[in-house]
């Protein structure tokens, strides 16, 4: 039987493909304050602005590949069952080849409907304007967990984690919850790495093995480190 692999990403896998990170620029996300285009208040205030902040953010993940840390995560599966848990909204871990990825704050290439939430769509062209709108006629937003909002995926992501053996952790802060405490439902006796360059609180309280090296680098090596393992156990 295959080992379970659960893999928590965040924006720091995604650095290397030129997409930024949140924490690393001084609370400005491309030049916005988060607050600005992140938070149902930010919609409320000006759509107009968060519709532009994400129609920017789509173009620039639609000109981002896939950089070597998503493509050797895919090549795991052959070896185990692997889910991708991602804080991301870009789409690299999928162009990357990864079959199972869980979105938990949401997706850039959707839309959903503000009065209808489970109308989502995936958005064809590159842009959602003022006037889309969903089959019922009520305004499209951009699908996506803004600060303040639930987190249904945390459910099936908890799910996913309890029955982990082995754990990556890749290019998060782990600041955000309830992302964050995903790692608190990790089983008794799994493995658990954290991949980040940076100091990280979160190594020593969810007792993570820090690799303290890029993702594109360290995430190929360590890739291969476990596919030597299982493959030389048989
Ligand atoms: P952060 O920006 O908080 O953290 C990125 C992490 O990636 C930092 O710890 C960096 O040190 C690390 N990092 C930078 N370059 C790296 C590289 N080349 N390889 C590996 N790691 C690298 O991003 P997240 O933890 O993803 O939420 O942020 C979590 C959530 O907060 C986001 O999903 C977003 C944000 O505000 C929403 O939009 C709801």
């Amino acid at each position: 039987m295959k080992q379970n692999i659960v893999v928590l990403s965040g924006a720091g896998v995604s650095a290397e493909s030129g997409l930024k990170t949140f924490r690393d620029s001084d609370g400005l996300w491309e030049e916005y304050s988060i607050m600005e285009v992140a938070t149902p208040e930010a919609w409320e205030r000006n759509p107009e602005l968060v519709l532009k902040f994400y129609n920017e953010r789509r173009t620039q993940m639609r000109s981002a590949k896939p950089n070597a840390a998503h493509i050797a995560l895919a090549k795991l599966e052959e070896y185990f069952n692997v889910a991708i848990v991602t804080q991301n909204v870009d789409d690299l871990h999928e162009r990357g080849g990864s079959t199972k990825v869980l979105h938990l704050h949401g997706e850039l290439n959707q839309s959903r409907s503000v009065k209808h939430p489970r109308f989502v769509y995936e958005i064809e062209g590159n842009e959602i304007n003022m006037g889309d709108t969903c089959e019922r006629g009520s305004q499209l937003r951009p699908n996506i967990v803004w600060f303040g909002e639930e987190v249904p995926m945390i459910t099936p992501a908890i799910q996913l984690i309890t029955k982990a053996n082995i754990i990556l952790v890749i290019g998060t802060s782990l600041n955000v919850y309830p992302a964050a405490g995903l790692l608190y439902h990790a089983p008794y006796g799994s493995r658990k790495y954290l991949i980040d360059p940076a100091e990280n609180d979160g190594s020593v309280i969810y007792k993570l093995e820090h690799i303290r090296v890029n993702a594109g680098v360290a995430v190929p090596r360590l890739v291969d480190q476990l596919i030597h393992e299982i493959t030389s156990a048989d």
